[in-house]
């Protein structure tokens, strides 16, 4: 099998770590007999757009919609670009004309990583965020009356389709339907915001009736998000909507350590059109350029790039390779208390692949 993906490093470290994941995606693929058909793209990055005067090339989508998948770095170098020019011209782009609307983060406790809550935590930490993607609270409809006045007033509406609603459930379902606990928890707050979030707990409770082996539950986002930090281990699949889910992806691997591990996938998952699969973190300027980023992040969204393309095998290869790598001091990075540099740290993911 051949995979054609675009390697899309950006700026800052993302042209650090996406070489570092690229290397352990090569490692796989002689064990794992399928082969990846890289092509490298300098645009979606803030040199581009000193050149060019625009983040991408104008037939940007063209030259992507066929890939079967994009490997993404970060984006942002707020001294040259402002960062709204730089998101919203590159990943904001990718994200809603490529119909991504699942945005899938895992949080997971990895080993030698501290966790800011390890004080607090008794179990396992291994779930899902799904965030909705396109729709909900960030919609573009709304607008400002007298400006500048005492009258001054803003307004912008949640926008709930049943199709969007409908789609971002379904995949949270189908994803706790396949994992062993089978349980599903949902981010709502109907109690204040009375119109949009019990369309939303009527649409979760409707999508449940088609799961009958999942369990199911809801929090108001508050106490959810509490619930987090006081109580992690009791999560399976966790889903939100765009506005709750986004918060809720960043408390996510926040409780579990460093920003450096976690990985995000935005994914359409009915393969239309390619999905793209990043770290979290962005291009982090301040460390940019020495070489000493830590590449899980980006190593992990790899592993779940391979997955989404049907090679679980080597996606799980990979993990346990992170898991071993992590487990040993040498191997860490800085921020994680290590003395390794970026390529240093890919090398002992590569070892232990090699080795498994
Ligand atoms: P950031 O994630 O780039 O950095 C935050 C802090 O975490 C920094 O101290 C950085 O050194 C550290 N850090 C981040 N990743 C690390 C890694 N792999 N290893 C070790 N340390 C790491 O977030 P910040 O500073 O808010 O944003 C910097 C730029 O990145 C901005 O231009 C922003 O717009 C952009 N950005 C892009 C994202 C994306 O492409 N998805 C996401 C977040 C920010
Ligand atoms: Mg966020």
């Amino acid at each position: 099998r051949v995979y054609t993906i675009a390697s899309i490093p950006g700026d800052g470290i993302g042209v650090e770590v996406t070489p570092a994941a690229e290397r352990v995606l090569e490692a796989t693929q002689k064990r794992f007999g399928f082969r990846l058909d890289v092509e490298a793209v300098d645009y979606a990055s803030c040199d581009y757009y000193t050149k060019h005067g625009r983040m991408m090339p104008e037939d940007w989508k063209k030259r992507l919609e066929g890939k079967d998948a994009l490997l993404f770095g970060a984006v942002g170098w707020p001294d040259t670009v402002p960062d709204h020019i730089s998101l919203w011209g590159s990943l904001v782009q990718f994200r809603r004309e490529f119909d991504q609307y699942v945005s899938l983060r895992p949080v997971r406790l990895m080993p030698g990583v501290r966790s800011p809550l390890a004080d607090r935590v008794h179990g396992d930490i291994d779930f899902v965020v799904v965030r909705e993607n396109t729709e909900g609270e960030y919609s573009q409809v709304g607008g400002r009356m007298f400006a500048g006045t005492d009258r001054e007033t803003v307004l912008q509406e949640t926008v709930l389709t049943r199709t969007g609603t409908d789609r971002i459930l379904r995949y949270a379902f189908e994803l706790a339907n396949g994992r062993p606990r089978k349980h599903l928890t949902s981010a709502t707050k109907s109690n204040g915001i009375a119109i949009s979030m019990p369309y939303w707990d009527e649409r979760v409770e409707a999508m449940a009736q088609h799961y009958p082996e999942v369990s199911w539950n809801k929090f108001h986002i508050d106490n959810l998000a509490a619930q987090f930090v006081l109580n992690p281990s009791q999560f399976d699949v966790v889903v939100g909507s765009n506005l709750f889910g986004d918060i809720l992806s960043d408390l996510g691997p926040a409780c579990t350590g460093t920003i450096g591990i976690a990985p995000s996938g935005n994914i359409d998952p009915e393969r239309r059109f390619p999905s793209l699969f990043e770290p979290v973190h962005g291009s982090a300027p301040d460390i940019a350029g020495k070489g000493i980023a830590n590449p899980i992040g980006a190593i992990w969204a790899a592993s779940m790039m391979l997955d989404h393309l049907g090679e679980s095998d080597a996606a799980a290869a990979i993990m346990r390779a992170v898991e071993t790598s992590l487990s040993d001091e040498r191997s860490r990075t800085r921020d994680l208390g290590g003395k390794a540099d970026c390529a240093g740290c890919a090398d002992a993911v590569i070892d232990a692949l090699n080795a498994a």
